[in-house]
């Protein structure tokens, strides 16, 4: 079989789309959709996001050392894709305009974003600096879901 050799690429599918909440400065909500993360540790649970360095949600986590993960379902597809294309840093009511509803998370210093059924909520365990990017490994303290899931 031929094969078309494309160079070095980052392409390894299926690709997750999660969605990042954290407390802006002020204690409003930021949330960013992300591509590049999984587990990455079983014992205690752990899970491994890269951000590009300029995000809201990059500065949100280094300050507040927390996160939640949610996983979006059918139902949120349109706000998952806006948390992806409009940042805090250009748009600072960019929660409030998504519709969508938060509120603190009783074991992180982050937001739950209610519409979604599937919440990791997580502390920055560590960080490291690849270039440009960081990748923070969460260590997901409670996984919360609905009875709709
Ligand atoms: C489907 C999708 C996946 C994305 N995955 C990532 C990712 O894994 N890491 C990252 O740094 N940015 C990723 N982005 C870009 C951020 O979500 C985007 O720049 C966002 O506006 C950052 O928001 P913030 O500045 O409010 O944190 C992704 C965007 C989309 C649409």
């Amino acid at each position: 079989m031929s094969r078309v050799n494309f160079g070095p690429k980052t392409w390894l599918f299926p690709e997750p789309a999660l969605v990042i909440a954290t407390y802006n400065e002020d204690g409003s909500v930021d949330a960013m959709t992300a591509a590049w993360a999984g587990v990455c540790q079983e014992t205690p649970p752990g899970v491994m996001i890269d951000l590009a360095a300029d995000h809201r949600t990059t500065a949100n986590i280094r300050r507040t050392k927390a996160f939640t993960i949610a996983i979006p379902t059918v139902d949120t597809v349109v706000p998952t894709d806006y948390f992806g294309i409009v940042s805090a840093n250009k748009e600072p009511r960019k929660f409030e305009k998504s519709g969508l509803t938060a509120r603190k998370s009783e074991n992180v210093d982050a937001p739950i974003i209610e519409e979604y059924k599937m919440v990791l909520e997580c502390k920055l365990f560590d960080e490291f600096v690849i270039k440009k990017t960081s990748a923070s490994s969460g260590k997901s303290l409670t996984s919360r879901r609905t009875n709709r899931f």
